[in-house]
Formats: C-alpha cells, structure tokens, sequence
C-alpha cells in the first residue's frame, strides 16, 4: 500500500458517517448561546491559543464559526478589525454584548454559514482566516480550501483530538458506544493532499470545569448526547452528581478524567 493510494477525503466522510454525534444546526447552537459566551469568554483555552497566533497590528482577521466571540473579541484588541462569522444569531447577539462590554468597535459580525457564498456576501479576503472548534462541515476538503482563499498571509484551525470536548467515560456510564468522528489527522493529512504541509500544536485544557448551577452542569453533559432515553438520563444525572462538587465560592466544580484535548493546526499562505 502506498501512502498516495489513501483517499483522505473518503476516508474522512466514511468516519464521519460512522460517528455518535449528530451534526448541530443553528437553532441547536442559539440555545446554547448563552451558557456557552459565560464559560468560554474567560476559558484558559483563549490564552493558549493566543500563545500561538502570529499577527500584527495592521492586519485583519476573518473568524468562522466564531460563536460569542471567544476569540474574536480579545484577538480585536490586536489587530485592526475582525470580521466575526457564524450561522447562529444568539452567538453573534452574544459576541457584540461581549464586544460592547470589552469597548471594542472593531468587529463586524455576519450571520452566514461556510456553505453560503461568500463572495456574493462581499466578504473580502483577510490577512488571517480562523476556524475553531467549528470545523463541523459536510466537506471538509471544501471548508479548508476556502479558508485557504480568504486568508493572505496565514489560516488557524483548532480540530478535536480523539474525543475532543466530549467525555468518553460519560457514554461507558451510560452504556452507549462512542464513536468520535474524525479528527484532526484526517484533516492534516486533507491538507497534505492539497499541498499545505501545515504544522500542529497541542491544547489540552483543565480536568476540572466550573459551572454557575449543577442544571447547567447536567445541560453540558446532556449537549454531548443525542436522543437521550429516561434510563440514560438518569444514568447521565448519576454520572455527573458523583464528579461535582461546590468550591467555596459556591460555583459547581466537575472533574473529568480525560481532559479535552485540541489540535492547533496553522499555516502560512504567502509562503513565509
Ligand atoms: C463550538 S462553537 C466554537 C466557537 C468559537 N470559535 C470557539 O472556539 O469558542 C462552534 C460555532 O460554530 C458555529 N457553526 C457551526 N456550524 C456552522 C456553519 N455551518 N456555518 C457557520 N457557523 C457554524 C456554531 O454556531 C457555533 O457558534
């Protein structure tokens, strides 16, 4: 077998196929607007990802799949002007009460999708172009290659590890098989393909994450599930009751065993 001979993409649509989860749509993602902004506005996933990203002051940044603005509103304060981009118009509602509050006037939020045209958008082409955690596309060759043309000097994309966000052992407690999906090696190895030889960094983030309520614990964990029966509910609602705990601030604290883990896969475009 040669390395040339594997078709990546086929690959990739054939384990996406295969995979537990289903595919959010925008009113799956408007619901959870909200909690979402509250806890990854100040996740400690933004610095480490800033850590890594190269930009100067004048450029501009292009955002897809930005949610509330997680790092599109603290990337704005580097650069000249970030143009924010998601499907759902809760998140997008979120990112500019987030901006407001951070004084920053240098974001333009566009309610689209990465399957609508973005030239007929009049969407022009930026400096750097940025999909994290939103990589969940029915052609992923496609979504690459245009965040490729949008983007004049360089492109981020943060891709799952293994489970990524989701909690493996929650499915073993419920007694479902989990089946992650691809990750990001199908989309490294897509790049490969395309000529990109892209390089790979590692975010792992904490073990242990805090909530406001244990509803919105349990809400956390329900979003990783689809179609939950009343047995799994109930085995899901002992699965998080054992790992919380309240810290002495009152917050819900909930230990995992296996951290989410992210892949940080970046190139440049103007061959620097
Ligand atoms: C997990 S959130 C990630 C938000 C942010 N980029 C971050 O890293 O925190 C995924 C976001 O991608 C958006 N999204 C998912 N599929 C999309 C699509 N086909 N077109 C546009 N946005 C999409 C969702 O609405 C959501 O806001």
């Amino acid at each position: 077998m040669r390395y040339h001979d594997i078709d990546w993409d086929e690959m990739w649509r054939q384990s996406r196929a295969n995979k537990s989860w289903k595919k959010k749509k925008s009113c799956d993602w408007d619901r959870r607007a909200a909690s979402f902004a509250e806890r990854n506005l100040d996740s400690p996933f933004v610095a480490q990802f800033l850590a890594h990203l190269q930009i100067e002051p004048e450029w501009t940044v292009l955002d897809v799949g930005s949610g509330p603005g997680t790092l599109a509103i603290p990337i704005s304060g580097q650069v000249r002007h970030v143009t924010a981009l998601d499907y759902s118009a809760a998140m997008l509602a979120e990112l500019n009460k987030g901006a407001q509050a951070a004084g920053r006037d240098n974001i333009t939020t566009v309610q689209a999708s990465w399957t609508d045209d973005w030239q007929a958008l009049g969407l022009a082409r930026h400096e750097v172009a940025i999909a994290s955690r939103s990589l969940s596309v029915e052609d992923l060759r496609g979504a690459l290659q245009k965040l490729n043309a949008w983007a004049g000097k360089a492109v981020y994309v943060v891709d799952r590890v293994g489970a990524g966000p989701f909690d493996p052992d929650l499915f073993a407690a419920i007694g479902r098989n989990f089946e992650p999906g691809p990750d990001y090696i199908f989309t490294l190895n897509i790049l490969y393909t395309l000529g990109i030889h892209a390089k790979v960094d590692f975010l792992t983030l904490e073990s242990s994450r805090t909530y406001p309520s244990r509803e919105e614990a349990l809400q956390s964990y329900r979003w990783m599930v689809d179609d939950l029966t009343s047995k799994e509910e109930e085995r899901l609602t002992a699965y998080v009751d054992a790992r919380l705990s309240r810290d002495n601030t009152g917050a819900w604290q909930l230990i995992r065993q296996t951290p989410p883990r992210w892949a940080l896969i970046w190139w440049r475009t103007d061959g620097v």
